[in-house]
């Protein structure tokens, strides 16, 4: 299978130094590129800004804004089986960006934003046969925020994760997760590596594809 992932951050910056983000480190969008690789799928990779290495045998496109992750993913949406939606992307981004550096003195005491625009439902129209997963990450209502994504979004798989619980979201290695889809009962993973929960998201995904390998 073709395998479209995107992991890490957005930035979304207001001069040429500044910025609005997120915590994410991008490693479970990594982890689910290199398991996909590991099992012999063509997989590209959308980044945004990460410390991390580019998994082995995986085409990295690198972007810096939501903007930029949305426009690479059009590109690359029509290549693709599936499609899973790892990044943290920024909800907002402000509405004007100075090419200098902003003053002090000239930095008003609020930034006016405008909304980014969903890159899964923006990507609806075109998903097709192809399978399209996302990630939700909330810190209460766990099930009951991830299952009005999973319809919301028009996806077949969601993967909901409680960030405030110790080894789940942000900056670990590791995570605990539900696996939501549209055919099946939630499936609660014990705490466990990035890794191996990357493998178990693949594996979801390979039963659900019309024609797996
Ligand atoms: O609504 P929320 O941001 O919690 O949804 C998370 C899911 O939606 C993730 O899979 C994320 O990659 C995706 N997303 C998106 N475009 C955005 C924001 C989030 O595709 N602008």
């Amino acid at each position: 299978m073709k395998f479209l992932v995107t992991a890490g951050p957005t930035r979304e910056f207001f001069d040429p130094v500044r910025f609005l983000s997120n915590r994410s480190s991008g490693r479970m969008g990594y982890a689910v590129a290199a398991a996909a690789a590991a099992r012999g799928h063509e997989v590209v990779l959308i980044s945004g800004p990460v410390a991390l290495a580019p998994p082995p045998a995986v085409r990295v496109v690198n972007v810096v804004s939501a903007l930029d992750m949305l426009a690479a993913v059009e590109d690359e949406i029509e290549k693709c089986d599936a499609l899973v939606m790892c990044a943290a992307v920024a909800d907002w981004r402000p509405k004007v960006f100075s090419e200098s550096k902003l003053k002090k003195r000239d930095m008003a005491a609020r930034i006016e934003l405008v909304p980014n625009p969903d890159i899964l439902s923006a990507l609806r129209p075109r998903k097709g046969n192809r399978i399209f997963a996302g990630f939700a990450a909330e810190t209460g209502n766990l099930l009951e925020e991830a299952q009005g994504k999973l319809l919301r979004k028009g996806l077949d798989i969601i993967v909901a994760n409680d960030v405030t619980q110790p080894g789940a979201g942000f900056e670990t290695d590791t995570n605990i997760v539900t696996i939501l889809s549209t055919d099946a009962e939630p499936e609660h993973l014990p705490l466990m590596g990035k890794d191996a929960v990357a493998v178990r998201i693949i594996e979801r995904i390979e039963r659900k594809a019309p024609a797996a390998p």
